[in-house]
Order: C-alpha cells, then structure tokens, then sequence
C-alpha cells in the first residue's frame, strides 16, 4: 500500500506490516513526543558539537588564551591572568576587584570610567589592559594619602558636588589631571578639563565650583 492510500485507508483495517513498520517509525515516534520533544532530545547533540568546534577554534587564534601581565596600579605591581580582549575597566573591577571606575556606557561616552595613564586621562572601558602595561595606573582608589583626602576630594565634599556619585570618581580624576598641569584655571578651563565626563544628575555648577575650590587649596598647599 502506498502513503496516499494508507492515509485513505479504513482506520480498523490491519495494515500491513510494510507500512505499519513506516507509520510507527515517523507518526507514532512525531505524535508521541511532539516536535518539541524532538528538539530538545535532538538539537543539544548537534549545538554541543558545533559548540565545541567553535571554542577550538577560538582558542586556537592568537592572543585569544589567557595571557599574563602585570599593571602598576597606585604603586602596587598586580599580576593578572586577562583574556587578550579585556579591557583596563574590566581587569580592575572584574579581577582585582578595584571598582572605583564605573562602567556605565561602555563605550568611550560617559567618562565614569576614567582613570589616570602616566597622568594623564584615559577611560577604561576603551582601553586595552595589554597596552596598560608598564605605564602607571591612577585611580580613585589611590588619590587620599592614608586618612588625608585629595583636596579635590575635599572640595567635592565640600562643595556638595555629587548627588548619586555614579559620575564622581570620574570626575575627581580629570579635576586632578588637570589642577596637576594648571592649579589656576579659569571657569572656562574647569569646564572643558572636565568635557568628557557625563552628570546624569546634573551637578555641573557644584563640580565646576569645588574644581575652581580645590585648585586653590592647591595653590595654598593643600
Ligand atoms: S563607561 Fe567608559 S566612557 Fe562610559
Ligand atoms: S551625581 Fe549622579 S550622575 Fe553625576
């Protein structure tokens, strides 16, 4: 019998063995376990597969295996196991846990990763931690002597200039990078030394303010 007639046929008429053999092999089998069920018992096979073809392949490409490195890091040498494409943010808060620098856009917009690269302001989520070698790293977390805050961090407190604080330390290090290279900056200077970085909050006055107050404790001192 053929599939047209077997589909036509009287349903209590014995089929014959021919094709009681293909209905059970394909609609009993389907009908049984669903298409889902079907799926799921077949597919993870082949996904493994192909997934594991892939990592093989990926981990056979050059600089894709963990590489070794050390960063100097507020005057500490850290050595660090990275994947090749890590970025500077993502070694120092995912690995070394120092969190200061904030992710938020993760794309060189925002500026609350910023941290210091041989004093000068670089954003961390842009930044390889393979070119940060050899170079000395700044962050928020190394700006107080001890117990004694960074005058930038005092005139921020001061001045009130934060609200949530996602944007601060961001902000406190490029106040820092640039009182270090002027100490008397005009409005104007404050304002563009501190362009790349985003306030969600909105606290440009006060930020401008305790800049303009810490560059003259600076000046006075500290
Ligand atoms: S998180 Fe790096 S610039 Fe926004
Ligand atoms: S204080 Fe909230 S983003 Fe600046």
């Amino acid at each position: 019998m053929s599939e047209d007639q077997h589909l036509h046929s009287d349903p209590q008429e014995t089929p014959s063995t021919e094709t009681t053999d293909l209905s059970l092999s394909r609609r009993g089998f389907l009908k049984g376990m669903g298409t889902g069920a079907v799926t799921a018992a077949v597919a993870p096979a082949i996904f493994v597969n192909q997934a594991e073809a892939k990592q093989q392949s990926i981990t056979e490409l050059p600089g894709v295996t963990d590489t070794r490195i050390q960063l100097r890091i507020n005057g500490q040498t850290h050595t660090v196991d990275i994947e090749a494409r890590a970025t500077l943010a993502s070694v120092l808060r995912d690995q070394l846990e120092i969190t200061g620098a904030k992710v938020v856009c993760d794309r060189g917009e925002c500026g609350a990763c910023t941290v210091m690269v041989d004093g000068r302001t670089a954003y961390s989520c842009t930044m390889l931690a393979l070119d940060a070698q050899d170079k000395e790293i700044s962050t928020i977390e190394g700006l107080a002597d001890g117990d004694k805050l960074h005058p930038v961090q005092e005139a921020f407190i001061e001045k009130d200039a934060l609200m949530c604080g996602f944007c601060t330390p961001g902000f406190v290090l490029s106040t820092k990078a640039l009182l270090d290279k002027n100490n008397n900056p005009t409005l104007e200077e404050v304002k563009r030394g501190v362009s790349g970085n985003i306030c969600r909050c909105g606290t440009y006055p006060r930020v401008f303010e305790a800049a303009l107050a810490a560059a003259q404790k600076m000046r006075n001192g500290g």
